[in-house]
């Protein structure tokens, strides 16, 4: 099963969404099931690590960072079984993006998918300080979990 997580950047929410997704995998022993990658809907940031932010919070909770942001590519809608947007602007332009349904139907908000706390977007934290950066790593690690477990029940009816 492949998923790619998006973000605008690729540099803070969605690499950091794809390492807690790769550690709920290495602890739940699903090596090999999964393969998880990022990517960003602009090309700005093209070959960065993540924001320098994002990596000290990720740290500080046991998560080393190191994706090189890329832009998506058509290809990644054939490529991927499942493509997760961390807020609507996200969606918006991913939906924009696909050519057919069987795109359409590959299109999952990382939001829909909290359990313990409630928002309607992963929010950029660009521009803000540094609870935003928590609060990423804090919806992240809700989502993840939940997202996993859909996922997991979905590949055992199939
Ligand atoms: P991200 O955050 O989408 O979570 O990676 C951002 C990173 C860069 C920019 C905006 C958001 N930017 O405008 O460069």
């Amino acid at each position: 099963m492949k998923i790619l997580f998006v973000c605008l950047g690729n540099i803070c929410r969605s690499p950091m969404a794809e390492a807690i997704f790769n550690k709920l995998v290495e602890e739940r022993e699903l090596v090999g099931s999964f393969y998880v990658d990022s990517a960003g809907l602009i090309d700005y940031h093209e070959g960065e690590l993540p924001d320098k932010r994002m990596r000290s919070h990720a740290a500080k909770r046991g998560y080393y960072l190191t994706h090189r942001s890329r832009p998506i590519e058509m290809s990644d809608f054939d490529e991927f079984d499942y493509i997760v947007g961390m807020d609507n602007a996200n969606i918006r332009s991913l939906s924009n993006m696909i050519i057919n349904e069987a795109h359409r139907k590959k299109i999952l908000a990382m939001a829909s998918f909290l359990r313990h706390y409630s928002s309607a977007s992963i929010p950029d934290p660009y521009y803000g300080g540094s609870e935003g950066f928590q609060r990423v790593i804090d919806l992240l690690e809700d989502s993840c979990a939940s997202l996993l477990d859909w996922l997991l029940e979905r590949m055992e009816r199939t």
